[in-house]
């Protein structure tokens, strides 16, 4: 959607673009970060506005709620924090704004995603910076305060200034729009309100085409014992949304991703998977890694086990549990020396020494480990038992 501009609006931006040229030269800006001011300005202007992102239903104001939210402890996980802005949680829907028709707040904000996103990853705690005075939710009047504030070099008070135990946390993850070739005051105001300094800070930014724009050296400015990070996260604007690998990506080049969480059963998963059976006969002995499955339980209840084990055929030594083992939910053995069978016609453990047909009836419990060599030669009485 092309933005129209009010003719009032449109003067005011042509003199603060003015006086950008004049007080930044784009000589100032990295060309990777801003690719020049005025496509900085159309951007916040056009871009910023066009995206389809920004038209969807607008959200209700946010603004008094806890700004301190997460999965975890304060300070676990090493202290890592999620401090963001975005509009989204910092503007109310005010009456006669059609969503439709006038450009307008989205709800999630961008920020607010990849802020989610990078808890998900790192456990760490989110912060919302939010102002006491949202923000309109129409885009032509939220630029205008915006502008102002950015003219008055103001400080908009934050619902919450600070943060509960800063101390806690080492590392910091500071995430703001692009808001008129720089940051949204109440940027500041939360930089000046927590001191950030000998934390490392990661920055992630989302935004127009104006890309980060003169963004990392106001925030270097306003935090300059902070350790920011040149490894910053930015995305345009309507590529926020599909972000969500990158961001894990971002966060685990940082070596910062928690380890993931392991599910009771994938914890039980992993202990059977890990269970091991010798089979000892005299001084032989082979060691089974036993599979998760039913019949493997069944045969792991029975142990320790003394019994006689038998030759059958040129490849295989048996032995009969005394209970059958359940074979539903068991895999098909297939493979060849040094796997653990059942077969269920017989109700016979089978430890196999050569290659085999694999059939419907033949089950897999597990495979050696070590002392495959051994089976062939083993006769007479056997042990089995679980290896501690
Ligand atoms: C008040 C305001 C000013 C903006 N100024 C710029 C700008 O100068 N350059 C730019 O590239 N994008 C600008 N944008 C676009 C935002 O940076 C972009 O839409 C961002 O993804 C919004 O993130 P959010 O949804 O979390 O607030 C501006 C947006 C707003 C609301």
């Amino acid at each position: 959607m092309k933005k129209l501009l009010t003719p009032l609006l449109a003067l005011a931006l042509a003199i603060v673009f003015a006086a950008c040229q004049a007080a930044e030269p784009s000589s100032s800006v990295p060309s990777s970060l801003a690719p020049s001011e005025s496509s900085q300005l159309s951007s916040a202007v056009e871009e910023g506005a066009a995206s389809s992102s920004q038209l969807a239903e607008p959200s209700e104001a946010p603004a008094g709620s806890s700004a301190l939210e997460g999965s975890s402890e304060t300070g676990e996980n090493g202290g890592v924090l999620i401090a963001y802005f975005s509009w989204a949680e910092n503007a109310v829907l005010e009456e006669g704004v059609d969503a439709m028709t006038s450009p307008s707040v989205s709800d999630p904000g961008n920020v607010q995603q990849l802020a989610g996103w990078i808890q998900e990853e790192t456990g760490g705690e989110l912060f919302s910076i939010q102002v006491t005075d949202p923000y309109p939710s129409d885009w032509d009047a939220c630029l205008e305060r915006a502008n102002e504030e950015r003219g008055q070099n103001a400080r908009p008070a934050l619902v919450e200034p600070q943060v509960e135990n800063l101390d806690s946390y080492d590392t910091v993850f500071l995430g703001y729009p692009n808001w008129w070739y720089g940051v949204p005051m109440a940027l500041l105001t939360f930089l000046e309100e927590n001191d950030l300094s000998g934390k490392d800070v990661y920055l992630f930014c989302s935004h127009g085409t104006g890309g980060m724009a003169r963004s990392v050296e106001i925030i270097t400015e306003a935090a300059p014992e902070a350790n920011i990070s040149d490894n910053i996260f930015d995305c345009y604007e309507e590529d926020a949304p599909a972000s969500q690998g990158d961001i894990q990506a971002w966060v685990a080049e940082l070596g910062l991703s928690q380890p993931q969480e392991t599910t009771s059963s994938e914890t039980e998963e992993n202990d059977m998977e890990s269970t091991q059976v010798a089979v000892t006969c005299g001084d032989l002995q082979v060691v089974y890694a036993l599979n998760d499955s039913p019949a493997a339980q069944g045969l792991l209840s029975q142990l320790p086990l003394t019994v006689e084990v038998e030759d059958f055929s040129t490849n295989e030594k048996v032995f009969y549990p005394p209970q059958e083992l359940d074979a539903s939910d068991t895999p098909l053995a297939e493979g060849g020396a040094g796997t653990l069978a059942y077969y269920a016609p017989w109700g016979d453990v089978v430890l196999f020494y050569d290659s085999f047909s694999a059939n419907s009836s033949l089950f897999e419990l597990g495979e050696a480990v070590s002392g495959a060599e051994n089976i062939g030669q083993m006769s007479g009485t056997i042990t089995v038992e679980t290896v501690e």
